[in-house]
């Protein structure tokens, strides 16, 4: 079975709700003709209301950013699965670097939000990627190895079909230092090689998308790539104009 190309723009901390409500109007307008990929788009918690309201009726999918494994309770400051899906999300971003560097996410809590997401209506993009120095020690492999082992413990061959990987190498997010074509390719072939050892066939099916310094320049060579199915985009994500290059990679 074909993978349909994902491009997911990720929007971090930015855009306040008018801000928002522009940029998502504008990136449904340009892609509405884009029928060859599935276009995500993960505003922040006060945006994800109104951005919904603009995205109905459209082919662009919503997505949050992070979300709990508790369906609700005394968790000050987090958002749960129920309240994502009542406003119309449908896919929700976790594991992000940024979130296991600054705010304590590890491989366990990773899983934790997986499994419930899997459990949920929603589809989980749930991204790895090791750091400049684990590279520069040789320690990719093993790096991302742990925390698709970690990430993905416990789920059947059946839910690693719904899920959606990011590979972000971290020396590549918001430095301009875009992993080459081939470099992104080889950690890619790896990741699915992985999954079929533990899941199967299924591996075949998952999408695998690829996130650092992302830019309509480098798109359509990333995705020329067998084993890339699409890209998390953050900085290039923020301007309509850059992220529709990037939706139409093929044109
Ligand atoms: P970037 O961010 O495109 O700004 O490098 C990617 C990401 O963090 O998902």
């Amino acid at each position: 079975m074909a993978r349909t190309p994902v491009i997911a723009g990720n929007w971090k901390m930015h855009k306040t709700v008018a801000e928002a409500v522009a940029l998502a109007q504008a990136v449904k307008d340009g892609a509405a003709g884009a029928a060859h990929c599935q276009v995500v788009l993960a505003p922040p918690y006060t945006a994800l209301y109104p951005v919904a309201g603009i995205l109905r009726d459209s082919r662009v999918i919503l997505a949050a950013q992070n979300v709990h494994w508790e369906p609700g309770g005394a968790f000050t400051g987090e958002i749960s699965l129920p309240m994502l899906e009542a406003i119309g999300c449908r896919m929700v971003i976790i594991g992000h670097s940024e979130r296991r560097q600054y705010f304590g996410e590890t491989d366990a809590t990773v899983n934790r939000r997986v499994r419930a997401v899997l459990d949920s209506d929603l589809q989980p993009i749930v991204c790895i990627g090791e750091t400049l120095e684990e590279r520069e020690a040789g320690r990719h492999y093993d790096v991302v190895t742990q925390q698709l082992d970690g990430g993905l413990d416990g789920l059947t061959r059946r839910s690693l079909l719904r899920i959606i990987l990011a590979y972000e190498p971290v020396w590549a997010i918001g430095t301009g230092r875009t992993a080459s074509p081939e470099t992104a390719q080889e950690m890619h072939a790896f990741i699915r090689s992985r999954l079929s050892e533990r899941f199967g066939e299924g591996a075949r099916e998952v999408r695998i998308l690829y996130g650092g310094s992302v830019k309509p320049a480098n798109i359509a060579a990333l995705m020329r790539q067998p084993d890339i199915d699409g890209a998390l985009v953050g900085g290039a994500c923020l301007e309509a104009d850059s992220f529709l290059g990037i939706i139409h990679y093929n044109a």
